[in-house]
């Protein structure tokens, strides 16, 4: 029997966000762009998750904003389960909108402060009020908090009134209140201690097998996002420069910028920090007004030649893994890929487990 090849839920091709840079007050002239996502492909499937991960700037919440319609796309497409939204307005748009949603980074700004809670989780069914009759609405928030580990008896406090990890769990139980397909989590554990994200992580894992939920999970470090990633995908100066599954990015890095970072995460026992090998990379992330010619990694890359300067590298499997099955035939946008392994096996990323 041949297997029924299923659709993505979400797919991204060409992405683009490029912020005009005006000069002048009264007759705004434009003298360039800030480049903030320049093309960025993606596909992410029914109960996947997908983390992305990159360093501060290179532009995971601008690709987060356009996967929830905060911000529109200067160019490329977002297919949800076939139908691309950012061709839709309206009433079309806002039945997608409801079951794509987003759970934020900073759970002290994201929550405002002189609402409740109730009202808080409560306040998409004001939005999309066909998802849950007024009379209902309350019994609905408490199950959320109780979902989430919160005491359903906490509806009317106010958030000043709880720790950063117990608010994070309120941005959560607000993510699920219309219970959507998609979760686009944009650093959802970055602002809180390292014990308290472990439990977030559990709980997010906990909620994907609950509501059957899909994940797009960005993150500045890639161990933060191992335990969680089904696949991960690496940006750099607005664009993927590496995906793959967990492993094939973990263990068979083959992107000079992806074994940087790999080399830079935090490996607790001492004996193997010792045997990994450190990648430190030369100069500052490029202005994304201003990005290199050829490959934008250029300027930081230690195996740069002549043709990187020309040749911008398309993300793909490089030719020299194309007819080698195996963890390193993965997409990788580098003209002189080769697999390096930076962190001895194991001994990364543990942290959420
Ligand atoms: N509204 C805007 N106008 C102009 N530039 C913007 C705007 N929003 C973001 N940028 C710029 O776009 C680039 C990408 O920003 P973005 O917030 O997406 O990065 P990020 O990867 O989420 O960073 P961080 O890890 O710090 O959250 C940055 O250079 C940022 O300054
Ligand atoms: S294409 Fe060249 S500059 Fe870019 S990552 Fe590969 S070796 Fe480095
Ligand atoms: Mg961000």
């Amino acid at each position: 029997m041949v297997d029924a090849v299923v659709e993505p839920i979400l797919e991204v091709s060409g992405l683009v966000k490029h912020y005009p840079l005006t000069q002048g007050i009264l007759i705004k002239k434009q003298i360039g762009a800030v480049k903030a996502v320049d093309g960025v492909d993606f596909t992410l499937d029914k109960g996947e998750t997908l983390g992305i991960v990159g360093e501060s700037g290179c532009g995971k919440s601008t690709v987060a904003k356009m996967l929830v319609n905060l911000e529109r796309p200067t160019a490329g497409s977002i297919k949800y389960k076939g139908e691309d939204i950012t061709r839709l307005g309206g009433r079309a748009l806002k039945a997608v909108r409801r079951n794509i949603q987003m759970v934020f980074q900073d759970p002290y700004t994201s929550l405002n402060p002189r609402m409740t809670v109730g009202d808080i989780i409560g306040e998409p069914y004001e939005i999309h009020p066909e998802a849950a009759p007024k009379g209902d609405r309350r019994r609905r928030v408490q199950e959320l908090l109780d979902v989430v580990g919160l005491n359903p008896e906490y509806i009317n406090r106010y958030p000043h009134q709880f720790s950063g990890g117990q608010r994070q769990r309120i941005g959560i139980a607000r993510g699920l209140a219309l219970r959507p397909e998609v979760i686009v989590a944009d650093e959802p554990v970055s602002a809180l201690d390292v014990s308290v994200q472990a439990q977030v992580i559990n709980l997010l894992d906990r909620l994907q097998n609950d509501f059957d939920l899909s994940y797009v999970f960005i993150a500045h470090d890639l161990s933060i996002v191992r335990h969680i990633s089904d696949r991960v995908g690496v940006m750099y100066l607005g664009r993927i420069v590496e995906i793959g599954k967990d492993e094939e990015i973990y263990d068979h890095p083959t992107h000079p910028y992806t074994q940087a970072l790999l080399s830079a995460v935090p490996v607790p026992d001492p004996e193997a920090r010792e045997r990994r090998e450190r990648i430190i990379l030369s100069g500052d992330v490029p202005s994304p007004t201003n990005i290199p010619s050829g490959c934008r990694f250029r300027t930081r890359c230690w195996k740069a030649q002549e043709r990187c300067a020309l040749e911008v590298p398309m993300l793909a499997v490089p030719a020299e893994f194309r007819l080698a099955p195996g963890p390193a035939a993965h997409d990788s946008a580098c003209h002189f890929a080769e697999e390096k392994r930076v962190v001895p096996p194991d001994d990364l990323g543990n942290r959420g487990a």
